[in-house]
């Protein structure tokens, strides 16, 4: 596992990058479980008992992953109080980008009216928007850039096989922003720690559309443009993976659990998210959940959950905010944010 400690006044040549404002958006469209039992056959209380999903949401079809981002820009550049033409960067983490390229973030910009960013998309699955907060601080520490916006965005609803009751009921559409600069007298991000362990990359994975096995006739009949996902072994994994970053960097900050405000973990299963705040003896009023209202939203998941946390005053400013992610990859990852 790699990690990066912010600096504090050691290291005066680096600056300490705070989060000025942050957004979300999901799409107006629900999708029940009561629904999906039309659709699979399942039920409501398979998947509330072992998932803790009762909705998502669902794109409308012109609505593409770069539409969601932009949406949840525009409140997290209106929560920073900058407009679009004061930003810098942007970053887009995403596994369902609006095409194969250009990437995403370019659309963002245009979208957003952003036009002094450079932009790029990056990719590690659910754990990608952990990955481009980190990313994203270097510029910020280095003087590099004033101004970094990060998001998370997915459309999952374009790579699910709507027949495949084992993954279909999981996934939905989503995406949260960020809003990265130097705030002076604040301390910000104060530690990230990302790991990844690519021979485990055939536990979830979506096989085709690349380089290694081009779209085809073949490849659409044999459905190989859809997610899959061996979810039993995913979710060990996940737990383990989970535990053990917020304990890297929680030790790195030389924090106890108890001394977090919030956790964040990635929202991709009730039942994972339990089980990572044991093993991490959190107390459950702690863990911030919504996987309930929007299932795993991917690379956006903890980013809508620190806006809506932000928004309900789970965490205010001073706050210690712990957020820990996994996905496919595999990666996974953990961020401590004073507030
Ligand atoms: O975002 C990061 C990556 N994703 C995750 O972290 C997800 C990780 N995995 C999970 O969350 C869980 O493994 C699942 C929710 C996917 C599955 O839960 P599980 O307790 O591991 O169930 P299972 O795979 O052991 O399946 C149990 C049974 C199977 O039937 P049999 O073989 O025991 O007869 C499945 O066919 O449940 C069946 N099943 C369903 N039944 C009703 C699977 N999906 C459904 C369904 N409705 N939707």
């Amino acid at each position: 596992m790699t990690s990066f400690r912010h600096p504090r006044s050691s290291r005066p040549h680096l600056r300490t990058v705070s989060i000025t404002g942050v957004g979300s958006y999901v799409p107006e469209r629900i999708l029940t479980n009561a629904e999906l039992e039309k659709i699979v056959e399942t039920s409501d209380e398979w998947i509330t008992s072992r998932t803790g999903i009762k909705e998502r949401r669902i794109a409308a079809p012109g609505e593409a992953t770069s539409d969601l981002a932009t949406e949840a820009s525009k409140r997290a550049l209106a929560n920073a109080g900058i407009t679009p033409d004061q930003v810098d960067l942007i970053i887009v983490a995403t596994i369902t980008p609006d095409m194969l390229f250009p990437s995403t973030a370019c659309l963002v910009q245009q979208k957003l009216g952003a036009t002094r960013a450079a932009a790029f998309d990056i990719e590690a699955a659910c754990s990608g928007f952990v990955y481009a907060l980190d990313i994203a601080s270097h510029f910020v520490a280095s003087h590099t850039y004033d101004t970094v916006l990060v998001i998370g965005a997915e459309k999952m609803s374009s790579v699910i096989d709507w027949t495949d009751r084992n993954t279909c009921v999981l996934f939905g559409d989503g995406a949260g922003a960020a809003v990265l600069q130097n705030r002076p007298n604040a301390h910000g991000l104060l530690t990230t720690c990302l790991g990844s362990d690519g021979g485990k990359a055939g536990l979830l994975e979506q096989p085709a559309g690349g380089s290694a096995c081009p779209a085809t006739a073949d490849s659409v009949a044999k459905g190989m443009h859809f997610l899959r996902m061996d979810g039993k072994q995913t979710f060990k994994n996940a737990v383990n993976a989970m535990a053990a970053a917020a304990t890297e960097a929680l030790a790195r900050c030389e924090l106890s659990i108890s001394q977090i405000k919030c956790v964040i973990p990635h929202q991709a299963n009730q039942r994972i998210i339990d089980a990572v705040g044991e093993q991490l003896g959190a107390d459950p009023a702690q863990l911030f959940v919504n996987v309930d209202r929007y299932g795993n939203t991917s690379a956006a998941s903890v980013a809508i959950a620190l806006d809506e946390a932000v928004r309900q005053g789970r965490i205010e400013r001073g706050d210690l905010v712990l957020l820990v992610v996994f996905g496919a990859g595999l990666t996974w990852g953990a961020a401590v944010i004073e507030w």
